[in-house]
């Protein structure tokens, strides 16, 4: 999205609204590779204690933990036990001949308590591809899906008259209250760019999505609004401590879509696959470390806080995250601000919690505030462990020129010329990648009906 230099307190609304924006430099911060203090790179293969980790056993049972429990006491706090709750779930729409017959349109509604309908829910909008049948029409199939939370409400990722709108967080004109109200008509589609539903159908996979603030609203102080509310045990404050933020919050909300996939007989739950941008990209990510049930990542431009290296002072820093967004983490994360280079959790050993699933980091030319080498060195620290693991990470240490991909092994990297966004571009690379590491077990990948 492309509110980075917005504040927060107008993030939600405006992000999906701009179509395209100027590379961004926030004064005051760095941009110069020369300017770079010499800083240690965290290493993924080595205890906190320091001894190295040579085998995959010492990977599972040691340092992954490890690593989980870094991201939690530091970054994005704990997910509560108390947070894994049944799937209670009514599919609310189906539409077998969508997108001119080519797909099916589900809209289900994912409840957060047993009260059900009356109480906090998330809306998922599923598309998944009809595929051709030997001289009978076109059929059900067990799609492979790729699943990624929204920043405007479920309408705005095609223009589909079929969606019914999400109430979407916004603040009032004039008081400043956050109001949660239906979006304009003309919020249709808006994102359809960014989400190319309808060639990611043509490519034979399903996508899903959710609107973000159905989980929390993006905005400080909002968490009364927020599933966190739910969880709290008594006498806790939502971010004092290693307790989530919001990141935390929208990670289990995509965790909480992965229950209800793998209930759905169109979907092929060994191959759900996480995808965001920018924080939904973080959030993708931290999703993907905690939820093994995630089967890849495509994560765009997940920045600092992200696939990107803090340690590396080049761009965002810890304090312009901590002082715009600390809602989004956890309260010892606020330690790091100023500190960037003793940063205890970064890019690369949250990339790590990946392996030995196929990830996919695109960054940006035009995005310097994410810092696209940064995200390309987390690529690569990360592939040692996909290397433990027996599967071929990143296979370079070369960044590639712009708009090349590096696609060889289960860890892949591009950085394409434009700004902060997702497109068509960023799309075509993730759907070749899939179509290399997620191929249909039974063999019968087909390409289904174009127009
Ligand atoms: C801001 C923030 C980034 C974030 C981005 C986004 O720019 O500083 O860390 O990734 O918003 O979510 O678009």
């Amino acid at each position: 999205m492309h509110s980075r230099i917005l504040s927060a307190a107008v993030a939600g609304v405006v992000c999906c609204l701009s179509a395209s924006a100027p590379a961004q430099h926030l004064a005051g911060y760095n941009y110069d590779e020369a300017k770079i203090p010499p800083y240690a790179m965290l290493d993924p293969l080595r205890l906190n204690d320091g001894r190295a980790v040579t085998t995959a056993a010492e990977w599972w049972q040691q340092r992954r933990p490890e690593i989980v429990r870094l991201f939690e006491e530091n970054v994005y706090g704990r997910t509560p036990a108390k947070a894994r709750i049944p799937l209670r779930a009514r599919v609310v729409e189906i539409d077998r001949h969508a997108l001119q017959g080519r797909a099916i349109r589900k809209q289900i509604d994912i409840y957060f308590t047993a009260k059900g309908e009356s109480g906090p829910k998330m809306r998922l909008l599923v598309y998944l591809p009809l595929h051709p049948r030997a001289g009978r029409g076109y059929g059900r199939h067990r799609s492979a899906v790729i699943l990624g939370l929204n920043f405007g409400g479920n309408q705005t990722v095609l223009d589909d008259p079929g969606i019914e709108p999400t109430l979407v967080w916004s603040k009032a004109k004039g008081s400043g209250t956050l109001e949660h109200v239906l979006p304009e008509d003309a919020t249709r589609g808006t994102q359809a760019q960014e989400w190319q539903v309808e060639k990611v159908i043509g490519r034979g996979y399903g996508l899903a999505t959710a609107y973000y603030g159905d989980i929390e609203p993006d905005f400080k102080d909002a968490s009364q609004y927020s599933v966190r509310q739910l969880f709290l045990q008594p006498g806790q404050t939502a971010v004092a401590g290693d307790a989530w933020g919001a990141i935390g919050a929208w990670a289990w909300g995509l965790s909480r879509a992965v229950d209800y996939l793998s209930t759905d007989r169109d979907v092929d739950a060994k191959r759900i696959v996480a995808t965001g941008h920018s924080r939904l990209g973080k959030t993708a990510d931290w999703a993907a470390a905690q939820d093994e049930r995630i089967a890849a990542v495509l994560s765009t431009e997940s920045g600092k806080a992200g696939q990107s290296l803090s340690r590396r002072e080049m761009g965002e820093t810890v304090q312009h995250l901590e002082h715009s967004f600390p809602y989004w983490f956890c309260g010892n994360y606020a330690r790091w601000a100023g500190h960037d280079r003793e940063i205890p959790a970064d890019g690369n050993l949250l990339l790590s919690l990946i392996a030995p699933r196929p990830l996919y980091v695109a960054s940006a030319a035009g995005d310097e505030w994410s810092d696209p080498r940064g995200e390309f060195l987390s690529a690569v620290s990360a592939s040692r462990v996909y290397a433990l693991l027996g599967k071929q990470g990143l296979g370079t240490t070369t960044m590639p020129a712009v708009n090349q991909s590096a696609m060889e092994g289960d860890v892949a990297y591009h950085v394409r010329s434009g700004v902060h966004d997702v497109t068509a571009f960023d799309w075509d690379r993730y759907l070749d990648f899939l179509d290399l590491h997620l191929r249909e077990s039974e063999g019968l990948r087909t390409r289904v009906k174009t127009q």
